[in-house]
């Protein structure tokens, strides 16, 4: 037993040499599994004239096709699924804002190590077994409620299966139950805290001590936010439904710098979003990963459409780490020629202290101009003046900052739908006309 023995696995013990064996192992076995048990795979592998036999290096990677989201509905719903319908012991399924939804599927044995990962990313966070999770994201075909659910009672944790909504009584059970740990989405977070104030509740007396916030892009001035209302350490965890669910990075409490990929069971590349390169460590890219351990649906190079870049690994040294996701390819706002992204204006409406951290972005057309309306809540103290001078100081920033004209609406607090789950940030009213 090593003096980490409490807070490391297995996995995490691994020297670099020893995983770099063990995912060139791994890799190669899950190439074999794709491309005898899958169709598609097989096709595409084909296609690009490569064989599993051909990698033999984990560079060899780079020599296998991508697998893109348009791949997977085009299988919908089972034809990625390398097992017999039988082994599949639960389906999960993403939305997606167009088309049809992406299906995937675990064994028996995927449940298990997804159970694990997400142990393994609660203990990162600084969660203990014996502690009290309140899990309120979405149980349901969105992998959030179930992935933290299981990884939690794994964990050895007491689990409170609250999903999203009912947000009066999610307070209330916080009150009564008092948990030390809560998963949610960071925008649900804020719709919790807001309630708490508003029953009179002081979020810092709460016994949350630990906040694990995922499944949309949130920045350092939102982590600052949430840590100095709620009393926590607040982390990220990162996943997506296509590569398991959440659990596939995650941040470690004692650094707080970017997300810890567990790396023996989902290998990463960053590649150049248009030429589909393979980018070295730390140069921004798109994130692809290849699934090591997946048995009812294995994926190779899947593009993730997150921008992000690999670091070295610091609190757990063999595994690298994803710096916090900036954003999707999808979610970039193309305005009048300036990339933009909406963590880059939450960043700039954080920083303006008479302005409250509910924000929505509305993308309209006049004329053939396109424009951005920043609409913004302001904090319940900041009167008409103040209100004015912060709408003048974020467009001034945005100019400044981002290299772009926006309107900004500043509007009475309370007034802005509130999340549940994912937040939808942008609504693009362009087409409508
Ligand atoms: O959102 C899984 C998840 C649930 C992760 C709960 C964390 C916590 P999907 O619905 O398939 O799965 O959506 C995946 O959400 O490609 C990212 O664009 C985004 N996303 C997830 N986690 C983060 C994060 C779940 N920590 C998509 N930061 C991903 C930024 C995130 N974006």
């Amino acid at each position: 037993m090593t003096a980490h023995a409490d807070v490391h696995d297995d996995g995490e013990r691994l020297s670099g040499d020893e995983l770099a064996a063990l995912q060139l192992q791994r890799l190669r076995a899950t190439l074999h599994h794709a491309y005898e048990r899958v169709p598609h795979y097989r096709q595409a592998f084909d296609k690009a004239g490569v064989h599993p036999d051909d990698c033999r290096s984990l560079a060899d990677l780079a020599l296998f096709p991508f697998t893109a989201k348009a791949d997977l509905r085009d299988q919908y719903p089972f034809g990625m699924f390398a097992v017999p319908r039988s082994e599949v012991r639960r389906i999960h399924a993403s939305s997606g804002t167009t088309g049809r939804p992406t299906v995937v599927g675990y064994t028996d044995r995927d449940l298990s190590t997804w159970a694990d990962v997400v142990a393994r990313s609660i203990r990162a966070a600084g969660g203990r077994p014996g502690q009290m999770v309140h899990v309120a994201y979405g149980y349901g075909l969105f992998t959030g409620g179930l992935g933290a659910h299981y990884g939690a009672e794994r964990l050895g944790c007491t689990v409170v299966p609250a999903s999203g909504g009912m947000t009066d009584r999610q307070v209330r059970l916080i009150q009564d139950f008092r948990p030390e740990i809560i998963m949610v989405t960071p925008s649900y977070m804020l719709t919790l805290l807001d309630e708490m104030e508003r029953q009179g509740i002081d979020p810092r007396t709460t016994s949350l001590r630990t906040g694990i916030f995922g499944a949309e892009p949130w920045t350092e001035e939102m982590r600052r936010e949430i840590e100095q209302r709620l009393d926590v350490d607040a982390v990220d965890i990162y996943g997506l439904s296509e590569v398991m669910g959440p659990g596939v990075a995650q941040e470690c409490v004692e650094t707080k710098d970017g997300l810890h990929i567990w790396e023996d069971h989902f290998y990463p590349e960053v590649v150049d979003p248009f030429t589909g390169e393979v980018l070295p460590e730390g140069a921004s890219g798109e994130l692809v990963f290849t699934s090591l351990t997946k048995e009812a649906m294995p994926i190779v190079r899947y593009r993730t459409r997150d921008l992000t870049r690999l670091l070295p690994g610091t609190a757990r040294p063999a595994f690298r780490r994803m710096e916090k996701v900036t954003g999707r390819s999808d979610d970039m706002i193309i305005l009048r020629g300036v990339n933009l992204y909406p963590t880059q204006i939450e960043e700039i409406l954080l920083r303006t202290p008479a302005l409250a951290p509910h924000f929505q972005l509305r993308l309209t057309r006049e004329g053939r101009m396109d424009a951005l309306t920043v609409r913004v809540e302001a904090r319940r103290e900041a009167d008409a003046g103040r209100r004015k001078a912060a709408a003048a100081a974020v467009v001034r920033a945005v100019k400044d900052g981002i290299g772009v004209s926006v309107a900004v609406e500043v509007v009475d607090p309370e007034t802005l739908e509130r999340s549940v789950g994912k937040i939808k940030r942008v609504t693009d009213l362009r087409e409508a006309r």
